[in-house]
């Protein structure tokens, strides 16, 4: 699956955008991610709850919001409500990270557990039972077009091995620095999903890149 991230889109033309990679076929996105920043918990400040409303109005790709702010426990709720199809946030800022995954699922949404590149994944593994997706960050999180960090692949392959033993049932997702040159070794570690920025936005056709990535994806993931 390819989640382009609108982190890199034009948000002067969001919908454009969002439709760009939304019409039927193999350029369609698989979901869209959008980036939730509230400069505390991470050093910069994107959009919320109102963008994601509108979004979910013209949009009929899931929304995977990634929330890169504090106190989620109060906050991640209204975005399952707003609709989003799968709401992540982040092991290192959520107090209590099995009743958020129970509101979330309980207001409609998947529940996605996030971790930073330094967070280590066997401290959140009894709480990842309760978690839809596990979104393993390959960079640090607050900014888009940084560099892959091979290291994470580890966990990547960590929770591939659980989730193949039904030890977790969970989606893995991966984002940050998924592009041409990275996504390959990330499907052979046994990503299900990449979450794509300026691989996908910063191309004349993001449709095109999407489809592009996915090829490549399919082909590691078959090939391993
Ligand atoms: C970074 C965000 C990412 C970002 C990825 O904090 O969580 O989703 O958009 O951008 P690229 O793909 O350019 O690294
Ligand atoms: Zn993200």
């Amino acid at each position: 699956m390819i989640a382009p991230s609108i982190l890199s889109a034009d948000f002067a033309r969001l919908g454009e955008e969002v439709a760009a990679v939304a019409r039927d076929g193999e350029t369609r996105a698989d979901w869209v991610h959008v980036d939730v920043m509230d400069n505390h918990f991470v050093p910069n400040l994107t959009l919320g709850l109102p963008v994601v409303e509108s979004l979910q109005k013209v949009s009929d790709v899931p929304l995977d919001c990634h929330l890169m702010i504090d106190n989620p426990d109060k906050w991640a709720p209204g975005y399952a409500e707003a609709g989003a199809y799968n709401v992540t946030v982040h092991a290192e800022a959520a107090h209590d990270p099995v009743m958020l995954a129970k509101n979330l699922r309980a207001a409609g949404a998947k529940a996605g557990l996030s971790v930073k590149p330094g967070t280590p994944l066997e401290d959140h593994l009894e709480v990842l039972k309760h978690y839809d997706t596990l979104l393993v960050m390959s960079v640090e999180p607050g900014f888009g077009g940084q560099s892959f960090i091979p290291d994470v692949l580890e966990k990547v392959r960590t929770a591939r091995r659980l989730v193949d033993t039904g030890h977790l049932t969970l989606l893995v997702e991966i984002d940050g620095g998924i592009n041409a040159s990275t996504i390959t070794q990330a499907a052979e570690a046994g990503v299900d999903c990449f979450v794509a920025g300026s691989a996908v936005y910063g191309a004349d056709d993001p449709g095109r890149a999407v489809a592009a990535l996915r090829d490549q994806a399919a082909g590691a993931r078959s090939a391993h």
